[in-house]
């Protein structure tokens, strides 16, 4: 943390203005240019955000020349090891890990807002056949919107908490009805009794002509997996929530926005893009020339599940999926898996290849996710839609963080104006 002044200097006039640190608990100071563009008459340019706060927040912070993720100040790892997905869901909103008493209740609470209206249910009807999963799970959920009315005042505490709820609960028995629609099989209701990943593993692969019997090994990765995936601070999808929430909106409708904005490959669609990428490669005798492919500007191609805006080291998450991916390709008797083999082959050769190392590129939590979602036969595009479930605690957690303050302003960038000048009208003869 530096404690440095920083001012702005414009050498043309001399003019100066300071610029205030804002400094965390962790991390760089950001420096406030908010009165920039007021005192100098310039705007601060930084596309893509790289070196821009949007805001201050308590929730999660990311170390990405070290590796390090915290949620509220606890390592991923240590949680992923200790806890479950509902404990860090409640961590992840509130700020402390639940006692025995606050887990109960949270959990129960979290048990009993699992069913959606059945009027929303019939929305599903109106979907083609074959809709990605994304496209369903951000039309049900912006569909919420019309639904849950007694909830809307952003500023009253139990409506925030009562949103927040529903809409952890519900998003398993959405993205699970979404799955059963492309499968064309009947929906399955929730089954309250049972834990949060069972549930949903549940709701996605029963039937109701015989029973399913829930495998504990592959419940708990995927617990593991929602830990790795609940918040990671102001990532595209997070900051879209925060975006849409800043006017006000209703808070279904900000989260349908963060779905859309999860799905593109450069973000939570890169899980089912390295399943593709994996699919397009083949055998291992093709991944050279891939390799060539991928180092190739011109050639457009990248290796998908590599690279990460933050991480320049390693992303922690990705080494616990690792671990993972193994633990759950041995309980399942496919640990020759040959898709795996050849990721690991990508690996291998990425981690020793110049291009990689000098770009600082590793392999991001979706390297191996998709692996783990293929061998417990989750099909490619419902990849994303998991990831979306987990993800769901962030984004409330945010958009709460967000309307509970109340220096909360709108969401408004500003731009560098690159189109013609101002200029007249001509008649359409003249044109
Ligand atoms: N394969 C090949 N080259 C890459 C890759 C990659 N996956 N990622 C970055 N590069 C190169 C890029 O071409 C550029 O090279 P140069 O400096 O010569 O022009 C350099 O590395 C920096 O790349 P960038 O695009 O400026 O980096 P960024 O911070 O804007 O993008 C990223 C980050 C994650 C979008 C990018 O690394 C990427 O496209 N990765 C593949 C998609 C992926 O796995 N996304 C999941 C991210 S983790 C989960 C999540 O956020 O949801």
């Amino acid at each position: 943390m530096s404690d440095a002044n920083y001012s702005l200097v414009n050498n043309n006039t001399g003019e100066k203005i300071d610029l205030p640190a804002i400094k965390g608990t962790l991390g760089p100071v950001g420096l406030d240019v908010g009165k920039v563009y007021d005192k100098q008459e310039v705007f601060t340019y930084d596309p893509g955000f790289t070196s821009t706060c949007s805001t201050k927040s308590a929730i999660t912070y990311i170390d990405g020349d070290n590796g390090i993720l915290l949620y509220r100040g606890y390592p991923v790892s240590e949680l992923a090891e200790h806890c479950t997905f509902i404990e860090v869901a409640y961590l992840i909103l509130n700020g402390e890990l639940p006692n025995a008493e606050q887990l109960a209740k949270f959990d129960s609470s979290i048990r009993k807002h699992t069913m959606i209206n059945e009027g929303l249910k019939s929305f599903f009807n109106g979907f083609h056949y074959d809709a990605h999963p994304m496209a369903m799970l951000t039309g049900i959920v912006g569909s919420m919107s019309a639904f849950y009315h007694d909830t809307t005042n952003n500023k009253d505490p139990r409506h925030r908490e009562i949103f927040a709820h529903r809409m952890i609960a519900k998003i398993p028995t959405i993205a699970a009805a979404a799955y059963k629609k492309y499968y064309g099989q009947p929906f399955m209701y929730p089954q309250n009794h049972m834990d949060y990943s069972s549930n949903l593993l549940h709701m996605m692969f029963a039937v109701p002509a015989e029973p399913y019997k829930i495998d504990p090994v592959i419940a708990k990765a995927l617990d593991v997996l929602f830990i790795l995936h609940a918040d990671h601070e102001q990532n595209a999808s997070t900051s879209t929530v925060r975006m849409a929430g800043s006017t006000g909106t209703n808070p279904y409708a900000a989260v349908a926005s963060g779905i859309a904005a999860l799905w593109g490959p450069a973000h939570g669609g890169a899980n089912e893009a390295v399943l593709h990428m994996l699919e397009s490669i083949g055998t291992k005798d093709n991944v050279a020339s891939f390799m060539a492919k991928v180092k190739d500007k011109n050639s457009g191609v990248r290796l998908m599940g590599f690279g990460h805006r933050v991480y320049k080291n390693f992303d922690p998450r990705a080494t616990i999926i690792r671990e993972q991916c193994h633990k759950v390709l041995k309980h399942l008797g496919k640990e020759n898996d040959p898709q795996l083999e050849l990721a690991m082959e990508l690996e291998r050769i990425a981690l020793s290849d110049d291009y990689f190392k000098d770009r600082k590129l590793y392999p991001n939590v979706d390297f191996y996710s998709g692996i783990i979602y293929k061998a417990i036969g989750i099909p490619v595009n419902m990849f994303t839609p998991m990831f979306a479930v987990a993800r769901t605690v962030g984004w409330v957690a945010h958009w709460a963080e967000m309307v509970s303050d109340p220096t909360m302003r709108i969401a408004r960038p500003r731009q560098v104006y690159t189109g013609a000048p101002d200029r007249k009208v001509q008649p359409i003869a003249s044109r």
